[in-house]
């Protein structure tokens, strides 16, 4: 272990070339975070990749770095990226100010990203400080996604939200945050192009069966909003009833009123927002869908109290979609939406705290114990026995979170029976039954301590003289 006086990082080597955006940026994309109408700062941009990136994209983006720009100056920006840097700095009280520095030119939002310790394998060298001194003579501390946050939270004062493991975003306002929040839960319509007043019409239409109200003009794209505006709200409410399907609209409100509550749940995380922060859309919802703004916070207090409640959950598992073990409750991510919504909400309070993976298709919520777990069997649909490649859980008391790889193991978890993970109705569902129905009557299931891994399984398909092809079973004689 060397000394903290003794060496120097060369951290400008740790700055790397890149053939597309950053994973930061490109989730900040897609979270809406970057937007073109937003100005953005990199701040420790490196190479300045991502900067000519976004630049070409039409971004208004300015970066700074103290190797590769150190003459660029330092401007306060409504988005602030601080993308893996953090974590090439060794000394602790130089990593809060350098955060503190970058959350100080931020008008909205930080977006923080640092590299994990699942990446610990990747990151090899002799000790130092809390990280380790690569060959190549830079620095990494590798960051638990709840060190992370809690630093973030630490320095900026307010409670920060991950979108992704490894990445948090700040945001300045409340309000901010919870319209970032309502963009994440709540079911969102998309608006045609509507060029007349029929089509525009249509649309709101559309909406009311979707979200089980007619929206308010604030809530519509500017050219939709001008051409309904020209008409009075009762013509409006009567065309919208003489247009709408009532069980479509029934259902929308039912939809809306989950959505609000899942909303609500995940929202009180940074203290009970007042009515008037939250997005004009989730205040329209409220109005429509309950009494009062307190009953609506009532029965969201009472569905997160729910979830500490051992035969509660389990009796919402036993009744929702998706295989149910001793120990969890497995479900395709096509079918997460159709989950009760306290076990909805059981998983949006894992991925706020930790991220939600990208790439995942199967989620795993323990009954015992609290645990998130988002996992990648690649080629789920093609694939008749998808293979486990990776698992990413977070324990819901401790808040630390875990990440497994399975890709480069010669003998991998598989999956049977993969209609149990999905909605009777998936597009699917009957394919992967009629599958397991052959597989069961050819015997395979007769030995389920051995099937669980690839071996066991090719095995017990070779003892029984059987193969797959594609979705069918043959003898493999054929
Ligand atoms: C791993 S690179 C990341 C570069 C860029 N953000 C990217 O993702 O491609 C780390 C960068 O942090 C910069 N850096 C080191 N100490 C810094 C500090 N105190 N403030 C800002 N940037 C710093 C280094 O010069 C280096 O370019």
């Amino acid at each position: 272990m060397t000394s903290d006086t003794d060496w120097e990082s060369a951290r400008h080597r740790t700055a790397i070339s890149r053939s597309t955006l950053s994973m930061p940026m490109r989730t900040a994309l897609r979270d809406q975070i970057l937007a073109p109408t937003k100005s953005v700062f990199d701040y420790g941009c490196g190479r300045g990749e991502d900067v000519r990136r976004l630049n070409h994209l039409g971004f208004d983006v300015q970066g700074w770095d103290p190797y590769y720009a150190p003459d660029s100056s330092r401007t306060p920006a409504d988005t602030v990226m601080l993308t893996y840097v953090l974590n090439v700095i060794e000394d602790v009280s130089e990593r809060k100010q350098t955060l503190l520095s970058a959350w100080e030119l931020t008008r909205d939002v930080l977006v923080v990203s640092c590299r994990l310790t699942w990446e610990q394998l990747q990151v090899t060298g002799s000790s130092h400080n809390d990280g380790v001194v690569t060959s190549r003579d830079t620095f990494q501390h590798l960051f638990t996604t709840n060190e992370l946050r809690q630093l973030v939270d630490t320095v900026t004062g307010v409670r920060s939200v991950s979108p992704s493991p490894g990445i948090v975003y700040a945001f300045r306002t409340d309000q901010q945050r919870l319209e970032y929040l309502a963009r994440e839960t709540i079911s969102h319509h998309e608006w045609a192009e509507s060029s007349d007043l029929t089509a525009a019409v249509k649309d709101v239409v559309d909406f009311a069966e979707q979200r089980g109200r007619i929206p308010l003009l604030e809530e519509m794209p500017p050219n939709v909003a001008a051409l309904i505006a020209t008409l009075p709200k009762t013509e409006l409410t009567r065309l919208t009833r003489k247009g709408a399907n009532p069980a479509k609209i029934e259902a929308g409100n039912k939809r809306s009123t989950l959505d609000t509550l899942l909303y609500l749940g995940i929202s009180i995380f940074g203290g009970r927002p007042r009515f008037a922060d939250l997005p004009i859309g989730v205040q329209a919802d409220i109005r429509h869908s309950f009494r009062s703004y307190r009953e609506a916070c009532a029965r969201a207090d009472r569905l997160l109290l729910k979830i500490r409640d051992d035969s509660y959950i389990r009796g919402a598992m036993t009744n929702s979609v998706g295989k149910m073990t001793a120990t969890a409750l497995y479900v395709h991510q096509r079918a997460v939406p159709k989950m009760p919504v306290v076990l909805r909400l059981y998983e949006h309070c894992g991925s706020v705290a930790a991220g939600r993976p990208e790439g995942w298709n199967i989620l795993k919520l323990d009954h015992r114990g609290r645990r998130v777990s988002w996992s990648s069997y690649p080629d789920f649909d093609k694939d008749p026995h998808p293979k486990l490649a990776w698992t990413f859980g977070v324990d819901m008391a401790t808040l630390e979170s875990k990440h497994q790889s399975f890709a480069e193991r010669e003998n991998r978890p598989i999956l049977h029976r993969k209609e149990e993970f999905v909605a009777s109705d998936d597009k699917n569902a009957s394919k992967y039954r009629r599958l397991t129905s052959a597989e069961v009557k050819a015997g395979l299931y007769e030995n389920p301590t051995i099937i669980g891994l690839e071996r066991g399984w090719a095995a017990e398909l070779e003892r029984l003289g059987v193969t797959l092809k594609g979705h069918r079973l043959i003898s493999a004689k054929m």
